[in-house]
């Protein structure tokens, strides 16, 4: 029996060591191919009527942006309606749901699965709702929010060039002039930047010295990705060794990302700051992100994750379930395409007052503490920290949370 099973296995290494010598020839027949002949006004050429300055409209190059809140959160909601005016940011509300409201039998669970507790079921309800809507009414790609999020006044601009490192990452390269004009065969930055040395560390490629693409039709951040990982408490950056994904980054200097000695990677490992300069953004493929704060799905991506959550299996926290799915775990049929950036471009403002208040659930105890100040990680020029400062008109300096 056993060494039956050991028969194709050993064909199937030589077969997959065939497959990766010939990919590797590939690889370096083709690091030189023109591509790096097409210089930026090239690319220029091809971006006149492109939808990237979409990033900059009030959705954010986005068809919609829901916020998820239950009605009785007003103070939530009228903060939030102030951090999004004052950042020209249109969004739609869609209503939390309380756990205690959903049915058992409306989860998909195994059989003898106990079922999860009300906050859990609560918001695995209202994340759902939101991408059901974007299902129901055919949406090309929704931002979806938690309401109690920080994110930096610049965004726009930050998303600019998280879009074009976007791009880098999932649309074809524009093709070189010495390519076969009648039969183009697509080919991705994977399949032409030198794959690292097993003795190398990846940093990636500078945003500077990215190859140019193939203007996407969908959406400014590309066609073909599922999930846009934008606000996560922690993320890793999938390495060369990372099996089942992508290891390709992008990085640049952001001057928004705080010094390194001000930002907080608690929950993702150290290697922003052990291996990259201060003011670095790195823009990669998901890996065990934590936290649901805000994420972008597209039409693909919301049925996807509608089937699977819904119909096939509820396995524990929602945001743990998206993150089996980006991370493609054996219990899901497939993997998504979830891209991401490091640090996050939006995290959980930590509001002035009761710790309480951090939470959903009316509970302000005796040992309760208060904080003085309302703050955030990550975020230098905060939308929350300045709200006063924007009232006060625009000669006024505004606040760096995280000062170099
Ligand atoms: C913003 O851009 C996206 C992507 O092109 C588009 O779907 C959306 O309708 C635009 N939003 C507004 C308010 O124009
Ligand atoms: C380009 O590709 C087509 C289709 O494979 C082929 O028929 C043609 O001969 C090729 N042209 C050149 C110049 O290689
Ligand atoms: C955008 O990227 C360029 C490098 O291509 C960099 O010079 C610029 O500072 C970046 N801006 C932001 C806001 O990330
Ligand atoms: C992250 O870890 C540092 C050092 O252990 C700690 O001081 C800081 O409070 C932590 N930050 C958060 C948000 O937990
Ligand atoms: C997931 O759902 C499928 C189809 O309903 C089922 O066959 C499978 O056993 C489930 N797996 C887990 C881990 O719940």
């Amino acid at each position: 029996m056993i060494s039956e099973r050991h028969a194709p296995l050993g064909l199937a290494l030589v077969f997959a060591f065939t497959v990766f010598l010939l990919a590797l020839f590939t690889v370096h027949n083709n690091a030189f191919r023109e591509v790096s002949a097409i210089t930026a006004k090239e690319e220029f050429r091809f971006l006149k009527n492109d939808i990237l300055e979409h990033v900059r409209n009030s959705t954010l190059g986005f068809q919609e942006i829901l916020v998820l809140n239950l009605p009785k959160r007003t103070d939530r909601k009228d903060a939030m309606i102030l951090a999004a005016v004052h950042t020209n940011i249109k969004p739609k509300w869609i209503d939390g749901v309380d756990g205690n409201d959903v049915l058992d039998l409306t989860l998909p669970l195994r059989p003898h699965q106990s079922p999860p507790s009300r906050a859990s079921k609560g918001s695995w309800r209202a994340h759902l709702n939101a991408l059901r809507s974007v299902v129901e009414n055919d949406i090309s790609s929704v931002l979806i929010l938690e309401d109690d999020l920080d994110w930096d006044i610049h965004l726009k601009d930050q998303l600019f060039n998280f879009s074009l490192a976007c791009r880098t990452l999932i649309q074809p390269l524009l093709p070189g002039p010495h390519d076969n004009e009648t039969q183009i065969v697509p080919l991705y930055i994977e399949q032409t930047y030198p794959p690292p040395r097993t003795d190398q560390h990846n940093y990636g490629l500078p945003l500077e010295a990215r190859y140019p693409t193939i203007p996407p039709h969908t959406s400014p951040y590309g066609d073909t990705w599922d999930v846009l990982w934008l606000g996560h408490c922690g993320m890793l950056m999938p390495s060369a060794f990372t099996p089942g994904h992508s290891s390709m980054r992008i990085r640049y200097t952001d001057t928004t990302v705080p010094a390194r000695s001000n930002l907080d990677t608690n929950r993702s490992g150290s290697e922003l700051i052990d291996a990259y300069p201060d003011h670095t953004r790195v823009v990669h493929h998901a890996f065990i992100p934590v936290c649901s704060l805000a994420y972008a799905v597209s039409q693909r991506g919301a049925r996807r994750i509608l089937y699977e959550l819904s119909v096939r299996n509820y396995t524990s926290e929602y945001d743990n379930m998206l993150r089996e799915l980006c991370d493609g775990e054996e219990m899901r049929e497939g993997k998504l395409v979830c891209l991401t950036a490091q640090p996050a471009y939006f995290s959980h403002w930590r509001e002035r007052g009761w710790r309480g208040k951090d939470s959903d659930i009316d509970v302000v105890g005796d040992d309760d503490e208060w904080r003085e100040e309302g703050r955030s990680v990550n975020i230098r020029w905060s939308v929350r920290r300045n709200m006063g400062v924007f009232h006060e008109g625009e000669a006024v300096a505004w606040v760096d949370q995280w000062p170099d």
